[in-house]
């Protein structure tokens, strides 16, 4: 029997416009109970815009969304350290607003010095709300939630700025949950995590009943939670049924059928067919057959439509070569409060060296690179640069350069070097190979989407044709198409280069030596990214060295 599916929310003649650019033109769509949603679109298509919108942080210029009523939604905090400050138990109470407020009112009528009988009323009134709300079994639900989401009893009561990145990410998804919402909203949850907190996080959300609403450009990710995938392309929305995979091979196909004029439709309808029938085998075969997947039905296609993505032109070219003497570092160690990130480092780069930088810390890279280039000091230990070296970096968080005003061509300008890179043209020619053409180029940079800031970065950094590049986790923010040109210029690039990821393909097409840094030094070899990995040898040495 099929089932009845539930509107939760419904989003009727939706426009979004900000000046002369369309995000939105009239979307109508719906989401409906126990469904994953999968967000995807070009960076800068309107996904956050999108997500603002439906909770309720910004208004649309026309139309408007409604949530069923007596539904409740929360989204999960994409600002890691909005509540550092606060006890780890309190931040997951603030995931239910109107109980936190409520909260909030009796503790401090009870605090009162002069508690009057006036106060003995309100108190009392209040307290009739805050018993019908569950507020006298809130604080043992959220320990229990947070129990379950891995975080340990002792933690409870410690600031959130004591937790590591990965542990901090899974209290504010408790946050978010805490109250049992029954549409959650997520923006890019993946960014930032390593590869074992997003598969604890894949195998929740596939569990998870409600429904949920995700932006991400991570394709592993979407294949493991999505049953439905809504691209948002040319101001609109189209929804469609299945994972990820299922949506770009068939929009792959769409494209291809539709280049294919003489072939008859009769023949195009049988490759279809036979497409579906193979794809629905391998997701039935899957091992990961979770409530969720069981819910992927009815696959159709016909109405899939090719997608408009646009590749960056991404090129790294040298001022000049570099000597032979690159970096050298020595006895370099770096703690922060007690947890060693990486002791007695030993590194000699060689020109040429595309190395990829590994730490089962996920903090050890980035302090690492903070250090060489003189934004942070190490405990104890040197290094040098070579002195034909140029260093360009692309950092993790990107935030200080964007906050001001400047257009993006003042924006650019302001790491031109010469009197001919400084003219309009040629800063304009710059960001138009970024995809920023025309009036694009003279909007505000405040106002950039997660992965217009990075092709931003991408810019400056081409425009100093440095040397050696320095880049901390290339895939973040970035959709599929600037991942591969990125990737593309770095394999090209004929200077020498060091990076993190946490893209395992990126890795392995880069990298031709791994350096992995330690609590006990360095393990550091000329080989492929697989290699590494699976060499037992390797793996030994890396259990004892993080021992
Ligand atoms: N206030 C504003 N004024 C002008 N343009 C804006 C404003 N806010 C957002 N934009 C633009 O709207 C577009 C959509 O931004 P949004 O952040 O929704 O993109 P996104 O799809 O989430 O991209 P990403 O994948 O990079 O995160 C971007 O081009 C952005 O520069
Ligand atoms: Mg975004």
């Amino acid at each position: 029997m099929p089932k009845i599916l539930k509107t939760m929310l419904t989003v009727s003649n939706l426009s979004v416009q900000f000046g002369k650019r369309v995000l939105f033109d009239e979307v109508n769509t719906l989401f409906t109970k126990g469904n994953c949603y999968g967000i995807i679109g070009a960076n800068g298509a309107g996904k956050s815009t999108f997500l603002k919108i439906l909770s309720g942080e910004i208004d649309p210029t026309s139309g408007n969304v409604s949530l069923e009523k007596g539904k409740r939604m929360s989204v999960l905090s994409q600002d890691h350290f909005a509540f550092d400050d606060y006890p780890i138990l309190e931040t997951v109470l603030m995931g239910n607003k109107p109980l936190f407020k409520l909260k909030k009112q009796l503790d401090e009528i009870y605090a009162k010095p002069d508690f009057s009988e006036e106060d003995g009323v309100k108190a009392g009134e209040l307290g009739v709300t805050f018993e019908e709300m569950g507020g006298w079994t809130a604080e043992s639900e959220a320990a229990n939630l947070l129990s379950s989401v891995g975080i340990k009893k002792d933690l409870h009561h410690i600031l959130m700025k004591d937790l590591d990145g990965k542990a901090k990410v899974r209290v504010l998804l408790a946050q978010a949950l805490f109250g049992n919402p029954d549409v959650l909203i997520m923006d890019e949850p993946t960014n930032d995590l390593d590869f074992e907190t997003i598969s604890w996080l894949e195998g929740f959300l596939a569990n998870y009943d409600n429904t949920v609403i995700v932006v991400s450009h991570d394709r592993h990710f979407l294949d493991a939670v999505c049953t439905n995938i809504s691209d948002i392309d040319f101001g609109k929305m189209n929804q469609y049924s299945g994972n990820y995979s299922f949506w770009y091979e068939s929009s792959q196909l769409a494209a291809k059928q539709r280049a294919q004029q003489n072939k008859k439709a009769e023949d195009k309808k049988k490759e279809l067919e036979e497409f579906i029938r193979r794809f629905s085998a391998n997701v039935a075969k899957s091992k990961q057959a979770t409530s969720r997947k069981k819910m992927i039905s009815k696959l159709n296609i016909s109405d899939i439509k090719p997608s408009n993505r646009r590749y960056p032109a991404i090129i790294f070219e040298q001022e000049r070569e570099a000597g032979n003497q690159i970096l050298h570092v020595e006895e370099l160690s770096k703690s922060v409060d007690d947890e060693v990130l990486f002791k007695n480092i030993h590194i000699n780069l060689t020109k040429g060296d595309k190395v990829v930088l590994l730490s089962k810390n996920s903090q050890a890279a980035t302090a690492f690179y903070e250090i060489i280039l003189g934004n942070a000091t190490a405990d104890s230990g040197e290094y040098k640069w070579g002195v034909t070296t140029t260093q360009t970096y692309l950092p993790l968080d990107n935030s200080d350069f964007f906050k001001n005003e400047l257009s993006l061509v003042e924006w650019l300008r302001q790491f031109a070097q010469t009197k001919e890179e400084k003219e309009e043209v040629h800063l304009r020619g710059f960001l138009g190979k970024m995809i920023f053409s025309g009036e694009e180029a003279l909007k505000q940079c405040n106002v950039l989407s997660g992965g217009e800031k990075v092709r931003c970065m991408l810019s400056k950094m081409m425009m100093s044709r440095a040397n050696v590049l320095l880049i901390d986790q290339p895939t973040n923010h970035l959709d599929l198409e600037s991942i591969q040109a990125f990737n593309n210029a770095l394999t090209k690039y004929k200077g020498t280069l060091i990076f993190s990821t946490h893209d395992h393909e990126f890795a392995q097409t880069v990298a031709n030596r791994i350096i992995e840094i330690t609590p006990n030094g360095v393990i550091d070899r000329y080989m492929t990214f697989d290699e590494y990995l699976e060499n037992p040898k390797i793996k030994e040495l890396r259990n004892k060295m993080y021992a």
